[in-house]
């Protein structure tokens, strides 16, 4: 007790020395708010380094003081590396110091290896503190812009929905006015091309709706056959696959059935086979689209595998964002319109791709 006792009167008849040397070298940020504190908080560690001479400090109360000061630092938003370094620095200054000191070095030994253990320990917690209110910080941060995307996304939704009333009600009556005209006139040319091309106007538009949840609701439900949205399906694209020559296989059985908007469904369909046409124009020859289906444990199961270019794959969540594309006429909306339309049918959409294949799998509760 004596060599503690000596030691400490001799580290306070030189502390105000000591603390002038320690303020000339520390790391201090002019725009640092608690500026005045950091001299504050260094006095506050030399009283923790003379009680801990006479009696090691226990963990818990180390900890507490060194969460204090972290929480400080993180609101002067200053590097915690200067924090750490001016601590360290403290220690030095300190330990030349008591080197000088009349105490023997057996004495003076085991007071310098409890005394790193406290600024070892003290640096352990500030940190892990600093760390943990920064990551927290960060994660409120994250989930605001999570907020705000899902809010612009809805109002895309509104938005593109109004608009795409506004072309839609022409284009029927447009559409209506050329299937009367080809009932009276039979013969007349160019007809058949310009139903063509109003239908795929038609699809192009209907690719913007269902972003609102307003246009799910209220389109009927009913039960239908699997293959026989594919027969639709394919009847629509014929004109493409023929185009880019693409072979297409079809192995969705009979008995598969469904409750839900047909519509859709065919439609979500038809973006991903068109999506997997586009892809195959990348690979010069046997270009295939394979459809499989198949019935597990109430869940209905289709994949719809190409034997196009990979999908990287980090990639492979954006594709189902809205605006991603890497098509120079793309939109970007496809798959995310084929991802809202399966999570309302209660189902899900998923992609795999390999240099070999990608497959697109579309899970929905059976019937
Ligand atoms: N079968 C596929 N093979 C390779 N890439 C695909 C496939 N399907 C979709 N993609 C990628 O996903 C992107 C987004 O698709 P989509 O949402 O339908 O928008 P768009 O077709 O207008 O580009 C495409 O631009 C393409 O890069
Ligand atoms: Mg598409």
């Amino acid at each position: 007790m004596i060599a503690q006792n000596q030691l400490i009167d001799y580290l306070d008849q030189n502390l105000d020395e000591y603390l002038t040397i320690w303020k000339q070298r520390i790391r201090i940020s002019d725009d640092d708010i608690y500026k005045d504190k950091v001299v504050a908080n260094g006095k506050l560690m030399y009283e923790l380094v003379r009680r801990n001479i006479v009696e090691p400090i226990g963990d818990e109360k180390i900890a507490e003081l060194a969460k204090k000061v972290a929480k400080q630092r993180v609101e002067a938003n200053i590097n915690i590396g200067d924090f750490i370094y001016n601590v360290n620095l403290g220690r030095s200054v300190l330990f030349n110091h008591m080197t000088n000191s009349d105490l023997s070095s057996n004495d003076l030994q085991p007071i310098l290896e409890s005394l790193n253990e406290l600024f070892d320990k003290f640096a352990y917690h500030a940190v892990t503190e600093y760390t943990k209110i920064k990551h927290d910080e960060l994660q409120e941060k994250i989930s605001y812009i999570d907020e705000t995307h899902q809010e612009k996304l809805s109002i895309l939704g509104q938005m593109s929905s109004s608009f795409v009333h506004e072309f839609r009600n022409p284009l029927t009556a447009i559409m209506g006015f050329v299937a009367i005209l080809r009932k009276e006139n039979p013969e007349m040319k160019y007809l058949d091309v310009i139903d063509h091309e109003l239908k795929q106007l038609n699809f192009r538009i209907s690719q913007f709706l269902h972003v609102s949840k307003k246009e799910i609701d209220g389109v009927e439900e009913e039960e239908f056959e699997l293959s026989d949205v594919f027969n639709d399906m394919i009847d629509f694209i014929y004109p493409s696959v023929v185009d880019v020559d693409v072979h297409i296989l079809n192995n969705i059985p009979k008995g598969l059935r469904i409750f839900g908007q047909k519509d859709k469904i065919r439609q979500v369909l038809l973006n991903i086979v068109m999506n997997s046409i586009d892809a195959l124009k990348e690979i010069k020859k046997n270009r295939t689209i394979e459809l499989i289906g198949e019935k597990k444990k109430g869940e209905m199961m289709l994949h719809i595998t190409n034997n196009g270019p990979v999908i990287p794959e980090k990639k492979l969540d954006t594709i189902f964002e809205p605006f991603y594309t890497t098509k120079e006429l793309g939109t970007g909306i496809g798959l995310y319109v084929c991802q809202k339309i399966i999570q309302n049918h209660k189902g899900q959409i998923s992609c795999k791709s390999s240099e070999k294949e990608t497959t697109f799998t579309i899970t929905l509760p059976a019937v």
